[in-house]
């Protein structure tokens, strides 16, 4: 099995690219199951969850092809058609290797009357419910029934979801996605209250506008929607992803140094740019991206993660990494899962200073970390092991790599570029 070999103690220093969003990729894919026309996605990042998601998308019948980059493009160009739906079932191999799978759900019900996804189960960060994708879905006019492990909707006759109101009673990602997905092919109007603002969820309303879709109030906690009777392909470009960004920044920051962060774009990262100056880190914007460079030493922080615009749940391992070398006490609270600090204990044998209590966790910082053998539970938390094997004394072995190549393109490559000491291992 792959790891990554880091000798700390480098100064990074330089211009990291960052790649299209993941987690925009896995809610624009599944929209090529509303439309029998081509849909073309550039800037798609070279992940193994990609890669995964085409393969699902494969299974139902939408055809795949991964085309060479036109000339200013970036990333991957991917087209998608699904001109004949050949299974409405997710099975339970696909969405427990990726939860995102659930996301066929809301698309394959509006376009084929019906859908049935395997329930995903428990994942490392916590219990991760899909009760909420269920009731909106319910309120829109889905049957739904639960049997055997699987989810089974349906619209009224197999024809079209008539569409509803529904108010969301805690802000869930990915079931707004759902319902948007599922409200732009329905027979009436949906109105989305308390829907999640996320990013992502901007890039995905302005794809299927794009295809066609008449959706009001994007980027706003209400989101209208206006079913249509079809929609078009087109061509899309995927937002860049603003937790990798964030992620190389806390590696400026952990290493005393200055990164430019290429193509990142500061409005969709404000949260995690007012925690890096409050860290004492210093943020220029320029018109390719976003520089952050260290100076002087780091500063503790109070930090409660909450959903966009605050401070993301996907950014708190990478911040706790850094502030373990913060002069002083941060405090970190985690609201969004009650799992989310399994990267504490392996932080700890590096030799951060960490106490959880419940939810919140409290960050001594240390003068200096120390390389160790460590264990990834999954992506973010691996992300920030490489950060502190990149600020460690001596050298990092970070096992488990499959889940840092589930979210960051290209790691150890965009990361030697700039000056660390880091390499992929095979075991033999
Ligand atoms: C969440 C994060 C997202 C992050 C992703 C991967 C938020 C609001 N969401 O998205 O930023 O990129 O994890 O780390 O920050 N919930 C239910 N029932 C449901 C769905 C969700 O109770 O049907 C709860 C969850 O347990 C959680 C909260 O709602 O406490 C938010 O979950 P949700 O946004 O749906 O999770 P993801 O879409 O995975």
């Amino acid at each position: 099995m792959d790891s990554i070999w880091i000798k700390g103690g480098k100064t990074l220093e330089g211009d990291i690219p960052i790649s299209g969003a993941k987690n925009a990729a896995l809610t624009l894919m599944p929209c090529a199951l509303l439309t029998e026309e081509k849909l073309t996605l550039t800037n798609l990042p070279r992940l193994a969850d990609v890669d995964t998601f085409a393969h699902l998308l494969n299974q139902l019948g939408v055809s795949t092809h991964v085309a060479g980059v036109k000339k200013g493009e970036v990333g991957r160009r991917m087209t998608l058609e699904a001109d004949e739906i050949v299974s409405t079932v997710a099975p339970y191999d696909m969405v427990r290797k990726m939860r995102a799978s659930v996301l066929v759900l809301g698309p394959m019900l509006a376009r084929m009357g019906e859908a049935t996804v395997s329930l995903p189960g428990g994942c490392a960060i916590g219990d991760r419910p899909i009760d909420l994708h269920l009731k909106v879905l319910e309120c829109m006019g889905a049957e739904i029934e639960l049997a055997a492990g699987y989810v089974k909707a349906s619209a009224p006759r197999g024809g079209r979801l008539p569409g509803g109101d529904f108010s969301f009673p805690v802000v869930s990602v990915g079931a707004t996605e759902n319902a948007v997905m599922a409200a732009v092919l329905a027979k009436g109007k949906t109105q989305l209250f308390n829907a999640a603002r996320e990013p992502e969820i901007v890039d995905l309303c302005n794809l299927l506008v794009a295809m066609g879709a008449k959706i009001k109030g994007i980027g706003s906690a209400h989101l209208i929607i206006e079913g249509v009777e079809g929609l078009n392909g087109t061509t899309y470009e995927v937002m860049p992803d603003r937790i990798e960004a964030g992620s190389y920044a806390c590696a400026a920051g952990i290493t005393g140094g200055s990164l430019n962060l290429i193509g990142a774009r500061p409005e969709d990262m404000q949260a995690t740019l007012n925690a890096l100056a409050q860290a004492g880190l210093m943020i220029e914007f320029h018109d390719k991206g976003i520089k952050v460079s260290a100076n002087g030493g780091l500063k503790p922080l109070a930090l409660s993660t909450s959903p966009f615009p605050g401070f993301a749940t996907d950014m708190q391992a990478q911040f706790m990494a850094m502030l373990a070398m913060a002069k002083g006490d941060s405090f970190l609270e985690e609201t969004i899962f009650e799992n989310r600090y399994m990267h504490v204990p392996e932080l700890r044998r590096m030799g951060a200073d960490v106490d959880i209590h419940g939810r919140s966790a409290i960050v001594r910082g240390v003068e200096q970390l120390t390389g160790a053998s460590v264990m990834a539970t999954d992506l973010r938390a691996s992300m920030s092991l490489v950060l502190a094997g990149l600020a460690a004394e001596g050298e990092t072995e970070v096992l488990r790599v499959y889940h840092l190549d589930r979210g960051y393109e290209r790691l150890e490559e965009k990361l030697s570029a700039v000056g660390a000491t880091i390499e992929r291992r095979t075991a033999g």
